[in-house]
């Protein structure tokens, strides 16, 4: 007996590290999967992973028991780059070990069992990845107890993902962010209130895209940027974008733009050795 599980990445729109302190978030659900299979075996649990280490296995083991079982873990998500990779991991072992019990489980029951497995990975996530990796399209998102989100229509465009192909760790970031959280008030409240400027215009890419260079310019501000990710926002715009930014924790990670016709922007990123692809947003059911 097999259980299967899957779970979408994201990116974040807008509104990523002023999420942890309560301000709204846009996250969307993209087309990019990790796959969980989970079957029963003698011995200790075994993991398969293309990125098998002390913290995926320690994060499984929160979900699967120590001993009985072979988890095979395949993903097309790039890893530590700021699309959820880690929120797709534990929704698809949630959603695996329901599956192997014979249990169908609802979006909010699946964020709700995978939040812990979110938790050892990043200690105290806003839960923005794991939400809309469950729930798919495009979320509206507030941190709390309950955490509120709700479905807003998903942007028209193409988007291209730009790899700067440096790692990043988020809760170092998060933390680096939280050290000097009173100098950075005032950008983290500007980027809660342009959130809710990008959700009242997501099917306008002319004026959704200045939103999101804002957004990059107030990250860049708290320190969460670098050299290369603001080298891939311009490229995007020199080649047609309506805007970019970085997407996730930044220090490393991935670049978003938002784009008409993505073939000038791939080609000059495969010019330059970046990895770079399209991406579309994912919708449940
Ligand atoms: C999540 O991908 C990025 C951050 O906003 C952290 C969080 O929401 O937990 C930086």
């Amino acid at each position: 007996m097999t259980g299967r599980g899957e779970g979408h990445g994201k990116l974040i729109l807008c509104g990523e590290h002023a999420v942890v302190y309560g301000h709204p978030a846009i996250a969307i659900a993209v087309d990019r999967t990790t796959r969980v299979t989970l079957s029963r075996r003698d011995g200790a649990t075994e993991v398969r992973s293309p990125h098998v280490d002390d913290r995926v296995r320690d994060a499984l083991c929160t979900v699967v028991p120590e001993q009985g079982f072979a988890v095979e873990v395949e993903t097309d998500l790039p890893v530590r780059r700021g699309m959820g990779s880690s929120a797709a991991l534990a929704v698809a072992v949630v959603r695996a070990r329901a599956d192997l019990a014979g249990e169908t489980i609802a979006a909010d029951e699946v964020v709700h069992r995978a939040m812990p497995i979110e938790r050892s990975f990043h200690g105290s996530p806003s839960g923005v990845d794991v939400a809309v990796s469950a729930h798919g399209g495009c979320l509206w998102f507030k941190r709390g107890d309950p955490a509120v989100h709700r479905s807003l229509p998903s942007p028209a465009l193409p988007i291209v993902v730009l790899d700067s192909g440096e790692d990043r760790e988020t809760a170092r970031m998060v933390q680096r962010v939280a050290e000097r959280r009173a100098d950075h008030a005032p950008a983290l409240d500007a980027i809660g209130a342009l959130v809710e400027r990008a959700s009242a215009c997501l099917d306008d890419p002319e004026t959704l895209g200045p939103l999101l260079l804002e957004n990059h310019a107030l990250l860049r501000s708290i320190g969460v940027s670098t050299g290369r990710l603001d080298a891939m926002v311009s490229l995007a715009m020199e080649h047609g974008a309506h805007g970019a930014k970085l997407a996730g924790a930044g220090g490393g990670g991935v670049v978003m733009a938002l784009i008409e016709d993505p073939e000038s922007l791939l080609a000059a990123a495969r010019a330059r050795n970046i990895h770079a692809f399209t991406c579309s947003v994912w919708h449940a059911g």
